[in-house]
């Protein structure tokens, strides 16, 4: 069965499940790692939910933090919107194919805009943790090497054989990003908004010191496991996208102590590991920033949309 049919069987079951108002959502977001909280912004009345697992050809996530449902409602009183609170990613082993999915059935659902939200690693040293970054390019060395969720026979029926991807990040929309986080700011805000390149990373494990200096050599600004290539699918299908990451720890871009190095001879073992966890990246530390910054998070991406779809 072609991703288009598979695509087309979910919305056949989602739109049975949905009362008329939800129907026709215009924008899906996707909620990365801790920013499920968007979800709870939409209105109760109407809503509907579904797990993941209840919906046909849908891939699971099993992260912890990762809720695992669809949410539809009305965000900011009145934008029909889809939220997938939680996300699969391919280094939980589901393909690249798998992971894009959710954005073909958005497609098929009628969405023009989608946003995905993600936790990352700031490479640039001018990023501190709490920091937003929206994206405005990707870096994508898994793609550029075949690892590449377009790759196959084409789906006409999705898009072109070879989509251009020189203006994935929707300029207009970044404009209102930049807008509507002077709105939400005040004088006490500290964290700040950047706007800079995503390297994707295949994960699980956390980039090394070298993979790290390569990224920031290479250009890229945050680094992450997702998002990019739910956005070549987007593209493909030609949806609209805005990207944004929460900085929720600093890639450790200084070399690693050398094992001949003089002032570490008489150093116990103890003292060496402490050395180590010098901005080490964990899972914990990633969620925990999260939490503090998602609500900030969550305000931009809304305030975003009700000034881009506000009169809908
Ligand atoms: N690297 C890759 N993915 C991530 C990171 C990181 O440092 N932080 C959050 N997701």
């Amino acid at each position: 069965m072609s991703s288009f049919d598979r695509a087309n069987e979910a919305v056949s079951f989602l739109t049975n499940g949905l009362p008329e108002g939800l129907r026709k959502p215009q924008v899906a977001i996707v909620c990365g790692s801790g920013l499920g909280g968007l979800a709870e912004t939409v209105q109760s009345e109407p809503r509907a939910e579904f797990d993941y697992a209840s919906i046909p050809h849908f891939p699971r996530s099993t992260v912890a933090g990762h809720a695992g449902k669809l949410v539809f409602g009305l965000l900011g009183q009145k934008i029909p919107a889809v939220l997938m609170v939680g996300r699969a990613h391919f280094y939980e082993g589901h393909s690249m194919e798998q992971v894009t999915f959710p954005i073909r059935v958005f497609k098929q659902l009628g969405v023009d805009t989608v946003v995905l939200t993600n936790a990352a690693g700031g490479l640039n040293s001018d990023y501190s943790v709490g920091d937003i970054t929206l994206l405005n390019d990707h870096l994508f060395l898994a793609g550029l090497a075949g690892t590449h969720p377009l790759r196959g026979p084409n789906d006409e029926d999705f898009g072109v054989r070879f989509p251009p991807l020189s203006d994935a990040y929707d300029l207009e929309l970044r404009r209102h990003v930049h807008r509507a986080w002077k709105e939400i700011t005040t004088p006490q805000t500290n964290r700040k908004l950047h706007e800079g390149v995503y390297a994707f990373v295949g994960g699980p494990t956390y980039e090394t010191r070298a993979e790290s200096r390569m990224l920031r050599m290479m250009g890229a600004d945050v680094v992450g496991m997702s998002t990019v290539p739910e956005i070549v699918v987007a593209r493909h299908c030609g949806l609209r996208v805005l990207a944004m990451s929460l900085v929720t720890n600093n890639a450790v871009l200084a070399p690693v102590p050398r094992g001949d190095e003089e002032l570490l001879q008489d150093k116990a073992a103890g003292e060496l590991s402490a050395l180590l966890e010098e901005g080490k990246a964990g899972h914990e530390e990633v969620l925990e920033a999260g939490r503090a910054a998602a609500v900030d998070m969550q305000k931009l991406v809304v305030q975003t949309l009700v000034n881009v779809f506000g009169s809908a």
